[in-house]
């Protein structure tokens, strides 16, 4: 036997007796007479002592050669440690160790392995089995343990079925670009990887599998940022016979459940919002509305005035930002900045503070009076400490921008309190989407969404109005799922082809299989997928999912562990068809 307990598991109920650990040298501190080492592994941290007078000699010579990070078994005597820890669960016993083995030893790691580590980012993602050794990142594991555990009792008790759809298929339009793998067998052909389930759960529905649902790996070739990975998991989810109300009523009931059994928060009711009042008051679709500074839209109280740069503009937009008025000029100046990077984009931005006495002091006072200013004021909700920041221009700029302002300033307030739990519906998609590269318009969830009932004839004429039957659950500002009611009849499945500029061959060749099973009794259904790492993050209280995924990619896409992508040798590419002659110039 390795060990009689774990190194999380003594206390001093435990003093006297006789036991035998495992795992791995956390800290070692020698005084020579007396040596003492953290012992660690998955359950926690045990200090073992050896002592001059009480340790036989060998022991005590083999204790004094432990590096760091060697795996050991030691066998001893459970006794009550003289100055206790009370941050530790086993701080109030230490082992006097009798036998020492060295089950191996280990090279120097090129990190500390310690709650806080002086290992940077790119070293850790190296060392990624080192870094799982780390309590924080063994623990956001676990959490992610649970959250899954609890996804899946709930969804079965519930009657779901978890059914598994294959890897190796056929492009599924996510909006992403596809990984494709190459066929040897079929020379020249191409799997593609799933972006999502989506085709197979609608083809169960057909198959009479009633409630579904699967956690699974999804990849799609996107940029990558902190709440994206080229390769992710979805709790994805269909139902068969249910409305809009239906789905929305069950998935609110998992996150209600995921709330409590994870954090124990208990919410009420999730609010619900239309796209376009999220986008009117937020100027996003996926609002954190954990705190206020909503959009206070200015058109009629600063277009009246010789100011040309709101003149001209679509919108003109402000919010107000709680306390603002504390913010030195080079604070403001530095704020003008951060809008002006590429990455926000805004030409300029025009502020207006709100004095304590009640007066208002703005950096366009040559064309605004205290009158206009304090019509800004009402609008936006300012007052007297805060700062108004306005920003100008098309509206859909000026929403992007503003929200982009709206978050940066909210988080540098600390007004996005990790421990807060605001989850929101948004409802009301526009089915369409107008694509500014290819000239015409995107299905903006996917092809399979239904439009709102008798919304069809809109497409002919005003197709950028027409609203869909889908949804997105938003969790403190993140999208953490989306969904929709499908198209389950032919004729309007075809149609939405056929409008999305998809010719009549092109969508037999990818989705004929759909359009062929569509004929046999398809039942009205719907569903949702959750982005599962997404939620885990932010139920875990962070927003960076690369600390919930063991095995992560860097933002280049690469597993900088085991050094992939990488080049396959000639023979291989051959054998797959791959083998590209290089023209020698
Ligand atoms: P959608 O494309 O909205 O819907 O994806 C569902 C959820 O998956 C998460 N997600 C991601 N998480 C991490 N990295 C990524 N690259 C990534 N992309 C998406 C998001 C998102 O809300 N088949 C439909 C669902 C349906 O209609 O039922 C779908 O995939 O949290």
């Amino acid at each position: 036997m390795y060990r009689t307990h774990s190194n999380g598991e003594l206390r001093a109920t435990h003093i006297n007796e006789e036991v035998t650990l495992a795992g791995w040298t956390q800290k070692t501190r020698n005084k020579g007479f007396m040596i003492w080492v953290d012992l660690r592994d998955r359950h926690g941290m045990t200090q073992l002592i050896f002592d001059e007078e009480r340790t036989p000699k060998d022991v005590m010579d083999l204790a004094s050669s432990l590096g760091r990070e060697f795996v050991i078994q030691v066998s001893g005597t459970v006794i009550e440690r003289e100055s206790k820890n009370p941050n530790m669960p086993t701080g109030d016993i230490e082992i006097l160790v009798k036998e020492l083995k060295v089950l191996n030893e280990s090279l120097t790691p090129p990190f500390t392995i310690e709650d806080d580590t002086d290992g940077g980012e790119d070293l850790r993602m190296k060392y990624r089995y080192l870094d799982i050794r780390r309590k924080p990142v063994r623990d956001n594991l676990i959490f992610r343990h649970k959250v899954t555990m609890a996804v899946r009792n709930y969804l079965s008790a519930q009657e779901f079925v978890e059914v598994e759809t294959p890897y190796l298929i056929k492009s599924t339009p996510e909006g992403a670009r596809d990984f494709v793998v190459p066929s040897r067998m079929n020379a020249g052909q191409f799997y593609a990887l799933p972006q999502s389930p989506q085709t197979f759960k609608q083809l169960l529905m057909v198959g009479g599998m009633d409630k579904y649902f699967q956690i699974v790996k999804c990849f799609r070739d996107e940029d990558l940022r902190a709440d994206r990975q080229p390769e992710f998991t979805q709790i994805d989810c269909e139902m068969a016979f249910v409305e809009q109300e239906d789905i929305l009523n069950t998935f609110e009931g998992l996150t209600r459940h995921l709330l409590k059994e994870l954090n124990n928060v208990e919410v009420g009711e999730f609010p619900r919002m239309t796209y376009d009042e999220a986008m009117h008051r937020f100027g996003n679709d996926k609002p954190d509305i954990r705190f206020g500074m909503e959009f206070g839209h200015l058109n009629k109280v600063a277009q009246h005035k010789d100011f040309n740069v709101f003149n001209s503009a679509e919108s003109v937009i402000g919010i107000a930002v709680p306390g603002g008025n504390n913010y030195s000029r080079k604070e403001i100046d530095k704020l003008i900045d951060w809008v002006k990077r590429p990455q926000v984009g805004a030409l300029g931005m025009v502020y207006c503070r709100c004095n304590d006495d009640g007066t208002y002091k703005s950096s366009v006072d040559k064309f605004y009076d205290q009158e206009d200013l304090a019509k800004w004021a009402e609008v936006t909700g300012a007052k007297a400490g805060d700062l108004i920041c306005v920003l100008s221009g098309d509206t859909r700029k000026v929403q992007a921008q503003l929200s982009a302002l709206r978050m940066e300033l909210a988080e540098r307030l600390g007004l996005r309190k990790p421990n807060e739990f605001a989850p929101l519906w948004v409802i009301d998609f526009p089915l369409l989407e107008w694509d500014e590269e290819t000239e015409r318009y995107h299905a903006m969830h996917h092809p399979f969404t239904s439009p709102k009932p008798g919304q069809m004839e809109l497409l002919k004429t005003h197709p950028g109005d027409v609203k869909a039957n889908a949804y997105d659950l938003v969790l403190n500002g993140n999208e953490i799922g989306g969904g929709s009611i499908r198209i389950h009849d032919k004729e309007i499945q075809a149609k939405m082809f056929d409008y999305l500029g998809f010719s009549e061959e092109e969508a037999k060749a990818q989705f004929g299989f759909l359009m062929d099973a569509f004929q046999y009794g398809a039942p009205p259904h719907g569903g949702i997928a959750f982005g599962l790492d997404r939620l885990v993050a932010i139920l875990g209280g962070q927003e960076t999912i690369r600390d919930f995924i063991a095995f992560p990619k860097n933002n280049a896409g690469r597993d900088v562990m085991i050094d992939a992508p990488a080049n396959i040798d000639e023979a291989q590419l051959d054998e797959l068809h791959l083998k590209v002659e290089i023209s020698e110039e």
